[in-house]
């Protein structure tokens, strides 16, 4: 059956090959190649007996439920038990789809044309829930609010933005209880408020078995240019969540792969009321965790995080190259280096000065202490999360000053932290545990308020204790940040009265 297999990733790469740019991306066209294809098939359940019918939606040429009849019949099940429906909206490939399933003597198929989505809701609509499984790679396109496919989608009970999501629920819906979900999709639902109803839907309908991750981006669809990075997710429907196996491979061609098995309350926190989905991006369980001590909200510190509110194409007039009469410290991404501040930037493209009057105050902040993180790393950047501190003394001494919306301000109410804190968060912030941890959570370059929010942090003590010794630093490093951090893992700055177990420092 191999050989069916390789035929018809030769067509694949043929197809992929001679079909536009602008089309695949209107139709999100990027095909599954075989080896992820037969990856995803083998986690899949083979039932020992009973009809198996396979849901392929956004079917392409079919390489995904190929790949599942191919196991399916090498685990000795007829192939007259297996049944296939595809659904693809672009009618080219039809002939190409049909010929890969037809390369399955005795199995029934059927292909359906036109939007999956309104297919989709009129079964639901029948109630027709009758797959045993699911095998997908959805098109990757945003939803727009306003669109029928929105609200056929919501006729349903679903509310998502993207049409993967859309997709990966309706298909769920699809299924009979117990049945199988394989799919491979961004990953941007772990995160971000857009996606918080797919990930209730998907957490409450379904429990999680696997989630792959390919280590590099870019690398799952090589020779497609697809930028997201994506991960494979095996759901069951109504399944009894149970512990998850994360695995990992740099590539598609899976030989460095590696996989182990972690509790679910580490992918999805309890006390996380956003329901983020983490994904440990190493082997090692103490990677995955903030440090011991950093269990506080950041709010119950009296601590917040904001964008920067100086939006500077909305306010171009006010913009100053330099700072002067009438006009205040603005600051932007380049002006923080080295964890700390450099300000007014020569010969800067941008504006080191905003002017202070009635259209711009009260997006202005009083100058004082503040830690700075950047909304916007590079893809190659080693860290996502890089925080800076910001002193009064940085900008002279101004009286107020502004912040560009590129970057995210730790505050106290608007106002100035307290030194210490404002350092102590800087050290934190910049440590690799965080790093790591933000890590498995989000998948893309950004790094929003909302994320920092999530985070959960020191108390007030070890955080000053932390930017105490930063202060007291004449050059800090990676290495010393990470090495302060390990050491207050193992030094509690005091003993309460009573020994307990879980002490709160
Ligand atoms: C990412 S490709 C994956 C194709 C195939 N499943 C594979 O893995 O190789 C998504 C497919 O969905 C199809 N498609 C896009 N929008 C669709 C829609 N609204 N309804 C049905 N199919 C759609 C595209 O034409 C494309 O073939």
């Amino acid at each position: 059956m191999l050989s069916t297999l390789a035929e018809i990733e030769v067509r694949r790469q043929a197809v992929a090959n001679s079909v536009e740019r602008n089309h695949k991306s209107a139709l999100g066209q990027f095909m599954t190649p075989m080896s992820i294809a037969q990856f995803m098939a083998h986690l899949l359940p083979v039932p020992d007996k009973g009809p198996i019918r396979v849901l392929d939606p956004g079917a392409g040429i079919g390489s995904l439920s190929s790949a599942f009849l191919s196991r399916v019949l090498a685990a000795g099940r007829a192939a007259a038990d297996c049944e296939v429906v595809a659904y693809e909206l672009d009618e080219a490939l039809h002939s190409e789809l049909r010929q890969s399933l037809e390369s399955f003597t005795d199995v029934t198929y059927e292909i359906i044309g036109g939007d999956f989505i309104s297919h989709a809701v009129d079964e639901l609509f029948l109630s027709r829930h009758h797959f045993t499984c699911a095998v997908l790679n959805p098109p990757y396109k945003k939803i727009n609010s306003k669109s029928d496919q929105r609200g056929l989608l919501r006729s349903t009970g679903i509310e998502t933005v993207n049409l993967y999501s859309g997709f990966v629920a309706l298909a769920l819906a699809m299924l009979k209880p117990g049945g199988h979900l394989v799919a491979i999709i961004p990953r941007s639902f772990c995160n971000g408020p857009y996606y918080r109803p797919f990930r209730d839907m998907m957490l409450s309908e379904a429990a999680i078995w696997h989630i792959h991750i390919f280590e590099k981006r870019n690398t799952a669809f090589n020779g497609d240019e697809v930028l997201q990075e994506n991960v494979i997710l095996h759901l069951e429907k109504h399944g009894t969540q149970g512990e998850v196996t994360v695995s990992s491979s740099m590539d598609a061609s899976f030989s460095d792969l590696s996989s182990r098995l972690w509790p679910f309350s580490d992918l999805v926190r309890e006390n996380n009321p956003e329901r983020f989905i983490h994904i440990p991006v190493t082997g090692k369980a103490s990677e995955i965790g903030l440090p011991s001590f950093a269990t506080h909200p950041l709010d119950a510190l009296g601590v917040g995080v904001s964008t920067g509110p100086v939006v500077d194409f909305r306010l171009k007039a006010h913009l100053r190259k330099e700072s002067g009469e009438g006009s205040v410290p603005l600051l932007y991404p380049a002006h923080f280096v080295n964890y700390g501040t450099c300000w007014p930037k020569a010969n800067f493209k941008k504006n080191n000065a905003i002017a202070s009057n009635s259209e711009t105050r009260k997006g202005l902040f009083p100058n004082g202490y503040y830690a700075i993180v950047r909304r916007f790393s590079a893809k190659e950047e080693r860290r996502r999360v890089r925080a800076n501190v910001l002193t009064p003394e940085d900008t002279a001494g101004a009286e107020t000053i502004g912040f560009e919306n590129h970057l995210n301000v730790f505050h106290c109410k608007k106002h100035s932290l307290e030194p210490a804190v404002a350092f102590g968060l800087v050290a934190y912030l910049n440590s690799t545990a965080v790093d790591t941890y933000f890590r498995s959570f989000n998948g893309h370059t950004q790094v929003n308020a909302t994320d920092l929010r999530q985070l959960t942090y020191p108390n007030l003590a070890t955080l000053k204790n932390l930017g105490e010794w930063l202060m007291g630093c004449s050059t800090c490093s990676q290495e010393a940040i990470d090495k302060k951090i390990r050491k207050l893992e193992w030094t509690p700055l005091f003993i309460p009265p009573t020994h307990s177990k879980s002490w709160n420092y």
